[in-house]
């Protein structure tokens, strides 16, 4: 255990996030402390009368202080209360990165756009809409007004100078039909265009790159907006770092499988035991420090931090997943529940009262999905993960060789379009009708498709010659490609179109 230093003394943090009886323990050995520490300055100011107890009362002091400290890392490491409000703020108000951006360069980056994106940027003249016409170009969320924060962007934290941090929301930040809902995936992001241009802008502005500006150059962060690479982010960080998570910049990167994966919803942690859609992670605070593992942060930063992500963890599994906010039939969905239970709930579970879900891993031959996720987490990575500080060395489980695919809990799937790891299927309506899944699709800023249930979408047969640059095709989710596949998990397949309405209702009301 750690104590931050910014949490002062640890009587303090022993009184805000300790159980009772770790607080009692500090509280009594602080209380020995100083009645062997009060003997020694009384007996230093009065003459001494008896100086074989004052040297017993001497001896006492160092040892109650090695008691005291004792107690406190006992104490600490194993009682303390993770809060979720702590958790939310420090992740709002904690930068755990190096900056990548600051205003200068984010008023400048529509400079850098290709035609006609620059023509309408340049017309904006008010500085404040120019600005939220950048953020909606890079998928940047909004900070709603209820939550504490640092920038006007939900997915950034500025550090003392002002600059931009990212944070875990910039990924698990989004909103669905217009409205940011912190926890839910953000599905318009457009990391890799962001990061592209900035460095434009750097270059312009004479500033240094970061570490996410030189990190492109040779890994993609993602090459469909609204999803990201993020998986060999993790992966090549841990390469870096030896088990108990000192750095080796020697290490070598290893051949690696890109791949992009739409983050899943933060409030389905609660339910599930492990983490990833193939749940090869333990659902600890560790683990989810992953994405901070840069060299510059060292072992002892690291070790530092463990208290925040606790609390971190907390906020996540403190989530609940939001409500449909459209009138549902109700006898068509309770129609649909009891056709879900049927074919359904025995991998996703049951929902309402009473309702459960015991996490399962559904082979690949059976599930099908796109293949690649599962194959591009090398085994040295998992192996890293489980002879390593992150898994407790290998007390939490980690899985090593998963067959398949998890098959998560469906609380709030109305909001999480699109679907599968990969977000290759824009609708829960062509997550039922297996074999009418579109090609390739581009979705609508802010439209929600109330009857097919999920992104207001267009469907294409090929990617538009027009859209030209890069920025421009990675708005169009294509199929063809490697990782992209919207195949498989045709249970849907065996019901009537009947059931499959009933079954697209209910789903509205989980
Ligand atoms: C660049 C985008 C990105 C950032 C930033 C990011 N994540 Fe994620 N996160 C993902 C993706 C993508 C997945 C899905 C990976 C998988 O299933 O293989 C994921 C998965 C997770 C999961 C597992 C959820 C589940 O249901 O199994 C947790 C928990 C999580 N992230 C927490 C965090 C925390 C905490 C941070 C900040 C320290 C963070 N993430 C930063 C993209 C990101
Ligand atoms: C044999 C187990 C199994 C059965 C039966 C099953 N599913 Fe699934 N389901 C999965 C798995 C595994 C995934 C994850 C696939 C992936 O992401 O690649 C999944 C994913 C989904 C998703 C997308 C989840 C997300 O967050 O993207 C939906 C929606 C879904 N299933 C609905 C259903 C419905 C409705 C039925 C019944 C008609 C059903 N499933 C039957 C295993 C199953």
């Amino acid at each position: 255990m750690m104590w931050r230093p910014s949490c002062g003394l640890s009587a303090v943090a022993a009184f805000t996030g300790r159980k009772p009886v770790g607080c009692l323990l500090i509280v009594v050995s602080v209380y020995e402390f100083c009645r062997a520490f009060k003997c020694r300055w009384q007996s230093a100011a009065r003459p001494l009368r008896n100086p074989e107890t004052t040297r017993i009362q001497w001896a006492f002091a160092p040892r109650s202080l090695v008691v005291l400290l004792i107690l406190c890392g006992v104490a600490s490491a194993e009682d303390y209360v993770p809060s979720a409000q702590r958790g939310l703020e420090a992740l709002r108000t904690h930068c755990y990165l190096p900056a990548d951006l600051d205003q200068g360069i984010i008023d400048d980056l529509w400079t850098v756009w290709p035609e006609p994106e620059r023509s309408e940027a340049e017309r904006i003249t008010d500085v404040e809409q120019r600005r939220q016409h950048i953020y909606s170009y890079y998928g940047l969320m909004p900070t709603p007004p209820e939550l504490p924060g640092t920038t006007p962007i939900l997915g950034y934290t500025a550090n003392a100078q002002g600059q931009w941090v990212m944070n875990c929301l910039t990924c698990h930040g989004g909103k669905v039909a217009g409205k940011v809902i912190p926890g839910l995936p953000n599905s318009h992001l457009a990391l890799q265009t962001l990061t592209e241009d900035v460095r434009l802008i750097k270059l312009q502005q004479k500033k240094p790159f970061s570490h996410l500006d030189l990190a492109t150059l040779t890994v993609p962060l993602s090459m469909t907006n609204g999803t990201t690479n993020s998986v060999i982010f993790g992966v090549i960080l841990g390469v870096f770092r030896n088990p108990d998570m000192s750095v080796d910049p020697k290490k070598k990167v290893p051949d690696l499988l890109h791949h992009d994966v739409d983050a899943p919803p933060y409030w389905n942690v609660s339910k599930k035991s492990s983490l990833y859609i193939d749940g090869f992670a333990p659902k600890t605070h560790r683990p989810l420090m992953q994405f901070m593992l840069l060299p510059s942060n060292t072992k002892k930063i690291v070790y530092g931090w463990e208290d925040d992500f606790r609390d971190i963890q907390a906020w996540i599994e403190s989530l609940q997943p939001p409500k449909y906010p459209w009138p549902i039939d109700a006898s068509l969905a309770e129609q649909g529940r009891m056709v879900f239970n049927d074919h359904c709930a025995r991998c996703h579970g049951t929902y309402g009262e009473n309702g459960r879900y015991a996490q399962q891993t559904i082979p690949w031959n059976e599930i099908q999905t796109d293949r690649l996720r599962l194959d591009a987490l090398t085994p040295e990575h998992r192996q890293w993960m489980k002879e390593s500080w992150m898994s407790r060395y290998g007390e939490d489980r980690v899985e090593l060789d998963p067959q398949g695919y998890i098959a998560p809990p469906l609380d709030g799937i109305w909001a999480t379009a699109p679907y599968f790891h990969n977000g290759s299927v824009p609708t829960l309506w062509h997550v039922m009708h297996s074999t009418e899944r579109p090609v390739i699709w581009k979705r609508t800023e802010n439209g929600y498709d109330q009857s097919r249930v999920g992104l207001e979408i267009e469907i294409l047969d090929e990617v538009p010659e027009a859209a030209a640059h890069p920025a421009q095709r990675r708005r169009y989710f294509d199929t063809r490609q490697r990782g992209k596949s919207a195949a498989g998990h045709r249970f849907p397949d065996d019901l009537s179109p009947t059931e499959k309405q009933a079954v697209l209702e209910y789903l509205k009301s989980l």
